[in-house]
């Protein structure tokens, strides 16, 4: 009997150390690979950082919006513009500017996605958490005042523009050739630097319109979200760009 009751004992003990061994697949134990040139080539385009969290700008902006709006719908314009790199690899070589201001010479594929790409990046960047929001410099408010009587005319001719843009698109400040600020809005991705543009001009401030933008908190007032959104924004690069765009 105990010749027999020894080894079973080891038996057991050596299937419950091998059951207690966490399973590692082999790949695990090796070094993630570099992307390699070819990898980033054909992902030429990224989806840029926002520079704060999600429900920094809450509750002017959900964070949910937000979440949605960056990491779905910018990234969506993102992964086509990559596909488009596909079809035509020559893209991934032409800063987004560039194919931004030629728009209307290049597929429509390339006109929107560049479009909603430079827009969402340039949008991120004019909001900003409370506390580093900052004010208009002297120059802005001062080319404000002359084009638009005041900061609060202004505003209203931005809602305004902003909410009878029918359908889905956006609402600009921009510095036209003339170096003078003008309220204007753009089509689905459309923006003032592009070729197709009805009146273009530099951004210096916009807003996205399209319903991601804003349903969730706002539905389907559009008027009510247009208000509110003067709160998040960030008036430090708004100035930055006005600056930029009248020295240009
Ligand atoms: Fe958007």
């Amino acid at each position: 009997m105990r010749h027999f009751l020894l080894p079973t004992c080891l038996g057991a003990l050596a299937l419950t150390a091998v059951a207690l061994v966490p399973f590692q697949p082999a790949q695990a134990q090796q070094a993630t690979p570099a992307p390699t040139a070819d990898a980033a080539q054909a992902e030429p385009f990224k989806l840029p950082e926002l520079g704060y969290s999600y429900d920094a700008l809450a509750p002017i902006i959900d964070a949910k919006t937000m979440e949605l709006h960056h990491s779905k719908h910018h990234q969506a314009f993102i992964t086509a513009l990559n596909n488009a790199a596909k079809t035509d690899p020559s893209i991934a070589n032409v800063p987004l500017e560039e194919l931004v201001a030629n728009a209307g010479q290049r597929p429509a594929a390339i006109r929107n996605n560049a479009g909603g790409h430079w827009n969402h990046t340039f949008f991120w960047q004019i909001m900003a958490p409370e506390g580093q929001r900052g004010e208009p410099s002297a120059e802005l408010t001062a080319a404000i005042n002359e084009s638009f009587g005041s900061m609060d005319e202004f505003k209203k001719a931005f809602q305004t523009t902003g909410t009878s843009r029918f359908g889905s698109g956006w609402a600009w400040l921009i510095v036209d050739a003339d170096k003078r600020l003008a309220v204007t809005s753009t089509p689905n991705q459309d923006n003032p630097l592009m070729d197709v543009a009805e009146k273009r001009g530099t951004p210096v401030l916009g807003n996205d319109v399209w319903e991601h933008a804003y349903y969730l908190s706002y539905n389907n007032r559009r008027a009510d979200y247009l208000s509110a959104w003067w709160d998040a924004v960030n008036w430090n690069k708004v100035s930055e760009h006005y600056a930029k765009a009248i020295a240009s």
